[in-house]
């Protein structure tokens, strides 16, 4: 599976400690930024990110800023996505079952590292159920 990431400066930590997790389960990481701790904008990341899984470019993506809230809300611009805060186990599991989300993002001033790694685990794990959360996916797709 290949698996877009995507952070600004309060998310590169997650993002790299992210990146080597994927990489160890055997996933192909496309790797979008940023490359350090210095400031940057969330939203281009974001945006990034979103393009990279709409176009196809990856399957997937999971982005980090500071809490997680900023460059989910940059990627759910992006027609097709489907990006989610998680901060626990439950969240990451339901957003995967009833909203297929193709994209989870996380907080690095928000989530430790084991945990944060373990909501990444649980949503490539779980499957999406479909049926009546098919057609709830369905009408976002048409937004
Ligand atoms: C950057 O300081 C911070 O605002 C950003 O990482 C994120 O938390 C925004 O939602």
């Amino acid at each position: 599976m290949k698996i877009a990431v995507a952070a600004d400066h309060g998310g590169f930590l997650l993002k790299e400690a992210i990146k080597a997790h994927l990489t160890e389960r055997g996933c192909e990481v496309l790797d979008l930024g940023t490359h350090s701790e210095a400031s940057v904008d969330y939203p281009d990341y974001g945006r990034a990110c979103g393009e990279a899984v709409a176009s196809g470019h990856a399957e997937r993506g999971i982005v980090c800023c500071g809490t997680g809230i900023g460059i989910s809300i940059a990627a759910n611009k992006v027609k097709g996505i489907r990006a989610a805060v998680v901060t626990n186990e439950f969240m990451a599991e339901m957003t995967k079952r009833h909203n297929d989300a193709n994209i989870i993002a996380l907080g690095g001033r928000v989530l430790d590292e084991a945990t944060a790694l373990r909501l990444v685990d649980l949503w490539i794990d779980t499957e999406f159920e479909g049926g009546r959360h098919q057609r709830r996916v369905d009408m976002l797709n048409e937004m």
